[in-house]
């Protein structure tokens, strides 16, 4: 954090998605290191999985599978690349990336900015596949036929991922959001478990926090019907909440601080509408160990984060990391599998 702290003007000095591009290519730069060790209350299997730690990165900031074994090296648990669409897209036009200091929250429209998951799966057939790494799949924006595009890239990513994330939250393609809707989301689901096969990877669902009743419910069944392994819980908001930063009226999706109680909120209705029939990982506004531990005893079992990154950098996973290991055993629990759903 100290480090941090010196460098931080300098990368704000520099419009949100230039810095951004800036992070991604100092940390190609840097020399491999190891992934580091973590307490050995800190592991959990999770849809089969082996996890170190239960503190991931957040899909978005690899949209391109580019440096999956750096940000592992810092200290995540696992990292979600993408989303990557099926073909290659600009997204939508700039500036589309702001940052919100005052309120420790970011807004996007990116719009699956992507090169594709050809140019992903080069990169990542080419790993040594130390650490766990998901690979979160979108659809084009002008895809004729948005369940095709899950199919492709279920059958084209799961030979370089750990597991496989279904984007159907993303509030910047528009339209994406309604998958989540009765009908479309049997469908989509049946044709990528079928796509998947047998010896694929785990698939989790990445879903919306801004759902009206009744949706968590419908959601949870399809999602245990077909046998999801877990869903994220939550995508960016399109809500908004009183915010005081310059850029709190650009349109896209909101992420850091001011998600966190919706994050929280729309985790416990997925708890009591799943009763723990399936993996949850939380994601939404968690910027230390006491957010991520609310999560935990909420019933996640896994947590990820992105805005708060850029806020804190680089040593925020591991410190995140710690201070779970210090709760656990402040609280008396082994593992942290024995702290899920505990509140
Ligand atoms: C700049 C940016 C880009 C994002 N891009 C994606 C994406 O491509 N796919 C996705 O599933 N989520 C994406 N997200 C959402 C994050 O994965 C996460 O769900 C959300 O930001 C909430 O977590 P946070 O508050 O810790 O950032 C993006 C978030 C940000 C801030």
């Amino acid at each position: 954090m100290a480090i941090y702290k010196l460098i931080r003007p300098l990368a704000f000095a520099f419009d949100a998605e230039t810095a951004h591009r800036a992070t991604i290519a100092a940390l190609r730069l840097m020399p491999a290191r190891k992934i580091p060790a973590f307490a050995p209350s800190l592991a959990s299997t999770v849809a089969g999985l082996r996890f170190a730690s239960p503190v991931g990165l957040a899909a978005g900031f690899d949209k391109d599978g580019e440096v999956p074994d750096a940000m592992l090296a810092l200290g995540f648990g696992f990292v979600e690349v993408g989303t990557v669409t099926p073909r290659p897209q600009a997204g939508n036009s700039k500036p589309r990336l702001f940052r919100l200091a005052e309120d420790r929250a970011v807004i996007n429209r990116l719009g699956f900015n992507n090169r594709g998951q050809g140019s992903a799966l080069e990169r990542l057939a080419k790993r040594k596949r130390t650490g766990i790494v998901g690979v979160n799949i979108g659809a084009n924006k002008d895809s004729v036929d948005r369940i095709a595009d899950y199919v492709a890239g279920v059958r084209r990513m799961a030979a370089a991922a750990d597991y496989l994330t279904l984007n159907i939250s993303s509030p910047n393609t528009p339209g994406l959001r309604d998958l989540q809707a009765g009908d479309d989301l049997v469908e989509l689901l049946a044709a990528v478990v079928e796509a998947r096969g047998a010896g694929g990877p785990p698939l989790f669902l990445k879903v919306a926090p801004d759902l009206a009743e009744g949706d968590h419910e419908r959601i949870v069944r399809a999602a245990i019907d077909r046998r999801i392994d877990a869903l994220i819980v939550a995508n960016t908001t399109v809500s908004r909440p009183p915010l005081k930063s310059f850029h709190a009226g650009e349109l896209g999706g909101l992420s850091g601080a001011p998600l966190k109680t919706l994050a929280l909120d729309a985790l416990r209705c997925f708890r009591s509408a799943s009763g723990g029939e399936i993996a949850l990982i939380a994601t939404g506004g968690i910027e230390n160990a006491d957010d991520a531990w609310a999560r935990i005893i909420a019933g996640a079992s896994l947590v990820q984060l992105y805005s708060a990154l850029v806020y804190q950098g680089p040593g925020l996973a591991l410190r995140i990391a710690r201070g779970l290991a210090e709760r656990l055993q402040r609280e008396g629990f082994a593992y942290i599998a024995e702290a899920v759903a505990s509140e």
